[in-house]
């Protein structure tokens, strides 16, 4: 099928309302662009799973702070479209400013509780642009299944929350982190970093491997795991921790003993990019032998 691609949320609903009304299973990615193999993951994964694939590609300015990126955040329509088109996609949806966010504008989705830790604790009106343009996007594209990844952990749990919270009608899907080949988890940021910031930006991973390797080993203290963290992190000497924390993987709660539930965040700023990157315990568990290059999933997490 041809890619099909509208900036126009009626015609993109057409589309997708047109699919379904055939019977024909829809899923969807909703991305920011500048597509790497971390978000074409997810549109493969919605090209096996279901009989059409619907993406969105737009750099959503309620979700960045006034000193963020939202300026320099790199676009690249042409070359995501034809990017989507290979990895299976059948439609990208890529709306204007001033039709997501007409004259007038002045109705937000809130979600209290898991908004002001980790990340809302640095970024305190990113989840409300997040949550408010992902509930927009999946009323232009009513499908039946939409897929994030992992990497932005605290993102799926308050979406995943959002979506029970709200009864919408939609199954949301949770894919792992996909990684450089050196372990960096693949981010549009990672495009900032200088030569000596990518090589050090390294640390984020030898993190999360060192806690993954402690508690293979049977630790389970979350202070002594969050301690070791931090200490990689310290072996960088141009990154800025932001925070190291172990947390449960739906509360976001802090734990003091770590188990399956429990999952692995860092923030980690290297001069003006921040990255971020996780690690899920339960993995851990999954795994029958211990990896060459942990941590990286094999399957879906959610
Ligand atoms: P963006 O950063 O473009 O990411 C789009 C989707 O790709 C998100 O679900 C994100 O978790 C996933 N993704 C990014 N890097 C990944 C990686 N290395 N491995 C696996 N998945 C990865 O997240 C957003 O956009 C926006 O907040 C959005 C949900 C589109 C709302 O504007």
């Amino acid at each position: 099928m041809a890619l099909k691609r509208t900036p126009d949320p009626q015609e993109a609903r057409a589309v997708v309302q047109g699919w379904r009304a055939q019977g024909l299973s829809v899923g969807f990615a909703p991305t920011m662009g500048a597509l790497h193999e971390g978000h074409l993951s997810l549109v493969r994964a919605s090209a096996e799973e279901c009989d059409r694939t619907a993406v969105s590609i737009y750099v959503n300015p309620t979700q960045f702070a006034p000193n963020e990126d939202l300026q320099s955040y790199p676009r690249q329509l042409e070359a995501d479209c034809r990017l989507a088109e290979r990895a299976g996609a059948d439609l990208v949806f890529h709306p204007s400013d001033e039709l997501m966010y007409p004259e007038g504008f002045s109705t937000y989705v809130i979600q209290e509780g898991l908004t002001q830790t980790l990340e809302g604790a640095s970024r305190p009106t990113h989840f409300r642009g997040v949550l408010t343009i992902v509930c927009k996007l999946l009323h232009c594209v009513p499908a039946d299944r939409a897929y994030f990844g992992h990497k932005d952990f605290q993102q799926s749990v308050i979406v995943r929350r959002m979506a029970r919270d709200l009864n919408m009608p939609i199954e949301i899907r949770v894919l792992p982190t996909v990684r450089e080949k050196d372990g960096l988890a693949m981010s549009s940021r990672n495009k900032y970093l200088s030569p000596e910031e990518r090589r050090q930006a390294l640390c984020l991973y030898e993190a999360l491997r060192k806690a993954d390797s402690l508690y293979r080993g049977g630790q389970t203290d979350a202070e002594t795991l969050r301690r070791a963290m931090a200490a990689a992190l310290g072996a960088a000497p141009l990154a800025e921790p932001d925070y190291v924390e172990i947390v449960d993987k739906e509360t976001l709660a802090p734990v003091q003993v770590v188990s399956a539930r429990a999952v692995a965040v860092l923030a980690v700023r290297f001069g003006e990019t921040r990255l971020i990157d996780n690690y899920p315990f339960s993995e851990a568990a999954e795994r029958r032998h211990p990896p060459s290059s942990a941590p990286r999933a094999s399957g879906p997490v959610g």
